[in-house]
């Protein structure tokens, strides 16, 4: 199943009315969307649910209270507004809209609500004639111009007996519209997996073969995929790098081991990303004791490592495979070889070595090649570069659908 809500962040603001019961399970609609979800309540919402319920529903700690000492040393409100790429105050209530619509910052909720430049969205829930009271049409109008996305009411049976416009929509409902928000996301729903980084080949306790990659690019490529939507995981040899916001990571050191975590991964992921520049040969066998130097002249039997792209390319149900290749010269010519030889789904081509050198800088350029078609990108923050990568890639996965 697509999950248009993977990595987003939805800050559900549940406030006082009959409806609030209904909020729970829309907590759960998004959560089997992807979501992570977090709950602010208002305190006349506490009345009608008790927050323990959506603690538990979402998996957080649910925030009531603006001057709460113990929120304000983990997540205060502050805090809580940049968290979320979604507000989604539902049930909204005639109250709540009034409030919202006067800027109002008297309570965690509508603090949160102001602070805040994330996506908004409300499903009012109210008696009919509260809904088309003047105040209450000028309030939601106001919100709606101020770029808040209004979802029903519905009609139907009121808890208070009327009926009329006014019933919250279903949470499913809510739910969809909620991942319709973000179905621009170019990779929403896809799971990435990605190799980044050197690899390290032990030769005794206290040395190894290795080479100059910094992970950058992997690093860069892992960032732009989960805020595009993915579910990122990151296998990295050693790397000095911050692990990027809502990717998991996972440390190795040597090809052996990267490739045992990337064979442990590889059934959960649609696309399969190999930057790494694992080292192509390790020693015979590691020295159980340091090495001394006695001799003159020292001999290293090297055995080849796996190539675990080609591995990952051949499986019986292969991800769309993805290669980098580092070439000294003659890039196009020796990276369309290498998409054949290792049967890829696509190649990407970088020149190292010399002034343009791809390994350890900020800047990258390069040309991508897969059966039939290329382009190039043109040279620019890895960042950059990783995001047309990632549209390429985007693009040749809706072609094969
Ligand atoms: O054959 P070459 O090493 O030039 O191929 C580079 C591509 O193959 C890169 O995508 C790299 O991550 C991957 N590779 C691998 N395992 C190896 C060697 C390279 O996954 N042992």
């Amino acid at each position: 199943m697509q999950q248009q809500l993977t990595n987003r962040r939805v800050l559900l603001g549940v406030t006082g009315g009959i409806a609030a019961y209904k909020s729970a399970e829309l907590v759960r609609r998004l959560k089997e969307l992807g979501a992570e979800v977090r709950v602010m309540m208002t305190p006349a919402a506490t009345e009608f649910v008790s927050p323990l319920t959506f603690q538990a529903l979402s998996g957080n700690p649910v925030h009531s209270q603006l001057l709460d000492p113990q929120a304000e040393a983990g997540m205060g409100h502050i805090e809580l507004a940049r968290w979320a790429d979604l507000i989604l105050v539902a049930p909204a209530s005639a109250d709540s809209i009034a409030r919202l619509a006067h800027g109002r910052a008297d309570d965690l909720f509508t603090a949160v609500c102001l602070a805040s430049d994330a996506v908004r969205a409300m499903a009012p829930a109210m008696n009919r004639l509260m809904w088309a009271n003047p105040a209450t049409r000028d309030n939601v109008a106001l919100l709606a111009d101020r770029g808040w996305a209004v979802w029903g009411p519905g009609e139907g049976d009121q808890a208070c007996g009327e009926i009329g416009p006014g019933r919250m929509l279903e949470p499913l409902d809510i739910a969809a519209r909620a991942a319709q928000l973000f179905e621009t996301g170019l990779l929403a729903g896809q799971r990435l997996l990605i190799t980044a980084g050197p690899t390290r080949e032990a030769l005794d306790p206290v040395r190894f073969l290795s080479n100059h990659s910094s992970g950058k690019m992997g690093f860069a490529l892992a960032r732009e995929a989960a805020s595009a939507g993915a579910r990122v995981t990151l296998i990295s040899g050693p790397v000095h790098l911050p692990t990027p916001d809502r990717v998991t990571r996972i440390d190795v050191v040597s090809a052996a081991e990267m490739r045992d975590a990337v064979l442990d991964h590889v059934r959960d992921c649609d696309v399969f990303i190999a930057t790494a520049a694992v080292v192509d040969y390790r020693p015979a066998q590691a020295a159980a004791h340091k090495i001394k130097k006695h001799q003159e002249t020292l001999s290293l039997e090297l055995v080849r490592n796996p190539d675990i792209l080609a591995e990952v390319a051949a499986l019986a149900e292969a991800p769309f495979s993805v290669g980098f290749a580092a070439e000294t010269d003659d890039v196009a010519h020796y990276a369309k070889v290498k998409l054949n030889a290792k049967n890829l789904n696509m190649i990407a081509a970088n020149r190292v070595g010399g002034v343009d050198s791809a390994f350890d800088g900020d800047d990258n350029a390069l040309q991508v090649f897969w059966p039939g078609g290329d382009a190039s990108i043109s040279r620019s923050s890895k960042h950059s570069v990783a995001r047309q990568l990632l549209e390429l890639i985007a693009q040749r996965l809706r072609d094969r659908d």
